[in-house]
């Protein structure tokens, strides 16, 4: 790791990078994928995101060539537990999730106990999924933060050694793109900022962006229980 530390560096080049990058859908992922070297570089660089407490709320399970598969018995074994009847393309889907691309590394929020609160800890686990997302895409790779709803499954979870204060903030599926990805909608940014002063009405998005007619999204967890 370059140990000379910079607080800031005229870069218009990462500037541009940062501001055109995009994710590529996983149809469009393929080989190759990083070697152990470059992977190495990416998951240092992860880690090297703003965690309040010096607490590293987080590590990584990396899959790649056959325990892919052996993780997706455990996919296979979660639908089953959901659904016995499951057809047989349901099945092979399921099972093969995480064949989609040559390296996927789970990023796992694992709170850490103490004053800190769980949710600054879960953030900081969200950041370290951008910024393996970036340092792939910084090392000629492409990738996809995913979570999927096996991410969520208990059987899953168990299955690959998480416990109940792992949560899977993101499986990063990291390749090669087979072509480039288009653009997709970003938001507006005159909907979501406010310059504040007293008494002004916010720019909260609602207007634009909340969906008529859903609910509010499930949270995956419960924050009294990882509280408890
Ligand atoms: C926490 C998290 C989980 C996600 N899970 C999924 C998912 O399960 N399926 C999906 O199609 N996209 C999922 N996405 C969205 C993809 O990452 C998406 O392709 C990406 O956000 C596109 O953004 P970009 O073009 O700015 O990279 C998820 C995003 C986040 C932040």
């Amino acid at each position: 790791m370059n140990t000379k530390i910079i607080a800031a560096k005229d870069c218009p080049e990462m500037l541009d990078y940062l501001r055109a990058r995009r994710s590529i859908p996983i149809k469009q992922l393929g080989g190759p994928g990083p070697d152990d070297a470059q992977l190495a570089v990416m998951l240092e660089t992860a880690a090297r995101i703003p965690d309040h407490g010096k607490l590293f709320p987080w590590h990584f399970i990396v899959f790649s060539g056959q325990a892919r598969q052996q993780a997706g018995d455990l996919i296979l074994e979660a639908l089953k537990k959901q659904d016995p009847q499951a057809a047989e393309a349901k099945c092979d889907l399921e099972r093969n999730r995480l064949m989609r691309a040559p390296v996927v590394v789970g990023v796992i929020s694992r709170l850490r106990p103490g004053k800190h609160p769980a949710w600054e800890q879960i953030l900081s686990a969200g950041a370290v999924c951008y910024n393996l997302c970036l340092a792939a895409g910084a090392m000629g790779f492409g990738s996809n933060w995913l979570t999927e709803w096996y991410s969520y499954d208990d059987t899953f979870k168990a299955g690959i050694g998480l416990d109940a204060r792992d949560h899977i903030a993101g499986l990063i599926y990291i390749g090669t793109p087979d072509s480039p990805p288009e653009e997709r909608p970003r938001p507006e940014m005159s909907k979501i900022v406010t310059y504040w002063t007293p008494g002004v009405s916010l720019n909260k998005g609602d207007k634009d962006y909340d969906r008529e007619g859903f609910d509010f999204p499930r949270a995956g967890f419960s924050f009294e229980q990882i509280n408890e």
